[in-house]
């Protein structure tokens, strides 16, 4: 990596998901500063004290700050559309502000879930958002918020978040299907998984001051729905070695889904030629990252790559 004016990245939502895969693999590259900011260290759900939380480190243009903080339950989201706004818009807008005003560059992890779902293409960042549910809405005023405060800020799309930090998809289904012949999931709702590793790894090029700012979409390549996505994982978890009692997943509609209690986008996959040229690079496919993923859980971990 090229030397860089950086002497503290910040990780907003460090016990998260992505956010934990940052600390995790960024940690290996000694020559970063990280400082892990969780929960209980910096609420959202408070603007004005999570503002002083920050105000505390006395930010300076050597600063990077990337929030993977947010209220990600979409039905949660959906019931307490107050708190959602709190936490995924309003306090990421007051605290990119602080950067900004300090002249620090603000990374904000958003979703495809600002979109509606029914353009037949995978999403490019000049698409019109359009959410559907209060949690895309909050992410989207967030982006907004955040993006009002300066030019140099980024907004980075993520979607289908999957990795070894918390359970997500992927080990739900392979966890069922150790004990049961049955397995299903939804087949006509598609979108592309991405793996914390690859975008740990592809989060770096944000660092270079000379990276416009703006909105940039990271996945892995491909797409698929859940049932394809699902059955992968089940075939690659087999492969392995897993004791699985079944290998297919049958297929549901998103139409049929009672429990959900806010409305889903249909297909919300991202277009990410705007990253990978930035990147220089084709970004692996998401079955790669499954593949990886599943080999890693079953072998501990021990292979370093
Ligand atoms: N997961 C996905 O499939 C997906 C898809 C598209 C976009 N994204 C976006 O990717 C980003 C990271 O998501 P993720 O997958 O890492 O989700 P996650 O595992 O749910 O992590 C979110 C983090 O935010 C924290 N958080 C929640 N409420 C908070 C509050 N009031 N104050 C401070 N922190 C709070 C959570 O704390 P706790 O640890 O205490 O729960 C958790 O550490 C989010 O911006 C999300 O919108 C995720």
């Amino acid at each position: 990596m090229e030397e860089r004016a950086i002497q503290r990245i910040f990780i907003l939502g460090s016990g998260g998901r992505l956010g934990a895969a940052l600390m995790k693999e960024w940690q290996k590259l000694d020559c970063l500063k990280l400082v892990s900011l969780s929960r209980s260290e910096l609420d959202f759900s408070q603007p004005e004290a999570a503002v002083n939380v920050l105000k505390n480190y006395k930010l300076t243009e050597k600063d990077f700050i990337i929030n993977c903080a947010a209220m990600t339950n979409v039905d949660q989201c959906e019931e307490d559309s107050g708190l959602a706004m709190n936490v995924n818009a309003t306090t990421p807008g007051l605290l990119a502000q602080l950067a900004a005003d300090a002249g620090a560059r603000f990374l904000h992890v958003s979703t495809d879930y600002v979109f509606d779902g029914k353009l037949e293409r995978a999403y490019r960042e000049t698409d019109q958002p359009h959410p559907i549910s209060h949690y895309g809405a909050s992410k989207l005023a967030g982006e907004e918020a955040v993006m009002a405060t300066s030019p140099h800020h980024y907004v980075a799309r993520v979607s289908w978040v999957f990795g070894p930090e918390r359970p997500s998809f992927v080990d739900q289904i392979i966890e069922r299907a150790f004990t049961s012949d049955q397995s299903a999931a939804i087949d006509d709702k598609t979108s592309s998984p991405a793996y914390t590793k690859d975008l740990a790894e592809w989060f770096q090029i944000f660092l270079q001051p000379e990276i416009d700012g703006g909105i940039y979409h990271l996945c892995n390549s491909g797409l698929c729905s859940w049932r394809e996505y699902g059955e992968y994982a089940l075939q690659v978890a087999a492969r392995y070695g897993m004791p699985l009692r079944t290998t297919s997943v049958a297929p549901l509609k998103l139409s049929e889904m009672k429990n959900f209690i806010a409305q889903r986008p249909q297909h919300s996959a991202l277009d990410t030629t705007k990253f990978s040229t930035l990147l220089g690079k084709p970004l692996r496919s998401w079955q790669e990252a499954v593949e990886e993923y599943i080999r890693l859980q079953v072998t501990g971990n021990r292979l370093q790559d």
